[in-house]
């Protein structure tokens, strides 16, 4: 009988997620053919990272919501000497083929992972550099920090990434991502820096999902001056203020009051009623929403605002407390999606755990012409 062959996929995700990571992705693999021969690798609860092994099957990092980075391992080393790290890095990354764009030396995203980022700063460069001269790194379009694409184009290079994966000091994961099919950031954690002016934390929630959603051309089409929004589960404005900044006029909608520079906001209306009631006059370019309610709930209230056509477009938040988190998104998104399909409503949506994300996900939804 014919041996099935064996591939090793490195998955990055929020420290305590590994469990809802690998079962998504095992899940996503088992649709294609079953998996044949080949033992799950334990799972780390708090790890931040799970390795599932697979056949030839194929990962879609866009469709995975727990997944932040996807990565195929190639080659694992349990116990590194001490004395020379270099070495045997170097030799297992000898035996790899072609050449690549960027070396992204990366942690696990958790606090014994933040206290090895000193050496993993100091190892860097003398890694790099021995990899250059094999002229084993080549720069294309895709480096180290996120290009400026030009407007239309997406300027990925081709040449795959090469991830040097510390889970403590003393071993190592090697593996490559495809810049197609992976998170354009080093850890796969897209930062956001606190805006002075924003009225609460999660306003960085709201700016990593648009940069995660779309890319830049989509930005620029997407969000205009003049556009129209509503948000709802407002309060104090975080989400609204990041709307405003782009000059988009925002109807507010909490019970609660809303902070700082968004009090009288001349883009700004604050209504104090139930967002699962409220409807707008007219319809919006985007519905916001982030009201802490069930994730059944929430989908069903954003299933109707497309059905009724009050917003082309929508960032919402599915908040996720129970054990059962996987099987709650199923029933969410399954619900949303079957009701565009009943409407015959058009749609691209995407989800994910964000890194500004805690027991939540962030879904994109958007109508789209075909
Ligand atoms: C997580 S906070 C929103 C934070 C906001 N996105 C920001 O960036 O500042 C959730 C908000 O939803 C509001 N909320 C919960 N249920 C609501 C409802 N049924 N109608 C309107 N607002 C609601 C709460 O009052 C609370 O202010």
């Amino acid at each position: 009988m014919q041996k099935s062959s064996q591939s090793n996929w490195l998955l990055y995700c929020r420290p305590g997620f590994e469990q809802d990571c690998a079962q998504e992705a095992l899940r996503q693999a088992k649709q294609q053919k079953p998996i044949i021969g080949a033992e799950q690798p334990a799972i780390v609860v708090d790890s931040g990272f799970v390795v599932v092994a697979l056949n030839d099957q194929k990962l879609s990092w866009r469709e995975l919501i727990f997944t932040r980075q996807l990565i195929r391992l190639h080659h694992s080393i349990a116990t590194l000497p001490e004395r020379d790290r270099l070495t045997p890095i170097l030799n297992a990354i000898a035996a790899l083929p072609g050449t690549f764009s960027t070396l992204w030396l990366e942690v696990p995203d958790t606090n014994a992972g933040k206290l090895l980022t000193t050496f993993t700063r100091r190892f860097q460069p003398l890694l790099e550099n021995a990899l250059r001269e094999q002229g084993r790194l080549q720069d294309d379009t895709q480096n180290t920090v996120r290009p400026e694409p030009v407007e239309g184009s997406v300027r990925k290079g081709k040449l795959p990434r090469l991830h040097i994966f510390f889970p403590d000091k003393n071993s190592v994961l090697i593996g490559t991502s495809d810049p197609h099919n992976s998170a354009d950031a080093i850890m796969g954690i897209v930062r956001q820096q606190m805006p002075a002016e924003a009225p609460s934390r999660s306003t960085m929630k709201l700016a990593e999902a648009l940069e995660v959603f779309m890319d830049r051309s989509e930005q620029t089409r997407l969000l205009r001056q003049g556009m129209t929004a509503v948000d709802l589960g407002a309060a104090p404005g975080g989400w609204t203020w990041q709307l405003v900044k782009r000059g988009i006029r925002v109807t507010a909608i909490d019970n609660g009051p809303m902070k700082g520079a968004l009090i009288n906001h001349p883009l700004v209306q604050h209504l104090k009623q139930d967002g699962f009631k409220f409807a707008p006059r007219k319809a919006v370019d985007w519905l916001v929403c982030d009201m802490v309610e069930k994730p059944s709930k929430v989908a069903l209230l954003i299933g109707e605002w497309f059905a009724a056509g009050w917003c082309k477009h929508a960032i919402f938040n599915l908040k996720l407390p129970m054990k059962q988190r996987v099987a709650a998104l199923d029933s969410a998104l399954g619900g949303i999606r079957k009701r565009l399909d009943e409407e015959g409503i058009n749609y691209r949506l995407m989800a994910k755990q964000l890194y500004h994300d805690r027991e939540e996900v962030t879904v994109f939804l958007t109508r789209t012409k075909h």
